[in-house]
């Protein structure tokens, strides 16, 4: 069977699970599973139960949609993401996103572990990301195009949904935490970048830089979903005088910046639904 009815099957099964879909779906980063913690938990599916679903290898990524309320709020989590650098092909990375999409979720969060290309940023802080650039040489939507789901030539021009980073944003100020704005820019991984790289990132006018994200936001704005997300910056970036850096450092900062990250998306989620 094909791509197509891949989807479809996995979008059966997860309807035939779940009483209501919600209308925000939140992919949780590396580290970045205490997001959960925030969340009434009413059914957890586990990726190897839904048909044709991929599963996730990542360190600190576990492997299940999680449904439930966030103060009040209906959700679902995606408890762990799909890397091209686990060997997915760019359809796979992405497959969650269409069945979110097809369930009917409007509004998409993601969240991700990232590098601070810019001098100013300090580890343990979050990233509203406002633009990407795709450096993954390869991108979701190659191949026919599948009508039914999106535009061959999507619109890019607010891939990220600017009245999202607005409420975000304000979030922030009402309550005095510290946060960045910035470009992301994504790399295959899975090694981190070497110096000149990081250079050349910071010349292409990235703030940030990390291995996911991208191509799951591509794939949302092909489907008319909404997009918000916001990258914890666990280490700099920094080419002149660059640190060795283990994923067992990112994870841990990213735990730190977890929390955060929570509670901009709560409020947001709060101020969506009384829209
Ligand atoms: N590079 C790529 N991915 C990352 C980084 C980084 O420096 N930090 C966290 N994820």
């Amino acid at each position: 069977m094909g791509y197509v009815e891949d989807v479809k099957e996995a979008v059966k099964f997860v309807e035939s699970k779940i009483e209501k879909v919600p209308k925000v779906a939140i992919v949780l980063g590396s580290g970045l599973s205490v997001i959960k913690d925030a969340v009434e938990v009413s059914l957890k599916i586990k990726y190897s139960d839904i048909p044709h679903f991929p599963i996730s290898t990542a360190p600190g990524h576990a492997g299940e949609m999680i449904f439930g309320k966030w103060n009040g709020v209906d959700v679902v989590l995606m408890n762990g993401r799909f890397h091209y650098y686990e060997g997915y092909s760019m359809k796979e990375v992405t497959m969650p996103i269409r069945v979110f999409q097809l369930l009917g979720i409007q509004y998409l969060f993601l969240t991700n572990a990232a590098g601070g290309l810019n001098h100013s940023f300090e580890p343990g802080h979050p990233m509203i990301i406002t633009d990407h650039i795709n450096f993954m040489g390869d991108n979701p939507l190659i191949g026919k195009n599948v009508d039914e789901w999106g535009v061959r030539f999507p619109d890019m021009s607010h891939a990220y949904n600017p009245e999202l980073i607005s409420l975000a944003e304000e979030t922030c100020k009402e309550l005095a935490l510290e946060y960045y704005k910035g470009i992301y820019i994504a790399f295959t991984g899975p090694n981190f970048e070497t110096p000149a790289e990081l250079k050349m990132a910071r010349y292409f006018g990235a703030d940030a830089v990390g291995m996911s994200t991208v191509p799951e936001v591509i794939v949302a704005n092909h489907g008319g979903l909404k997009v918000l997300a916001i990258s914890s910056i666990t280490d700099r970036a920094i080419p002149e005088g660059l640190e060795p850096l283990t994923a067992e450092e990112v994870i841990e900062v990213a735990e730190k910046t977890g929390k955060k990250i929570a509670t901009i998306f709560e409020n947001v989620l709060t101020k969506l639904e009384r829209k």
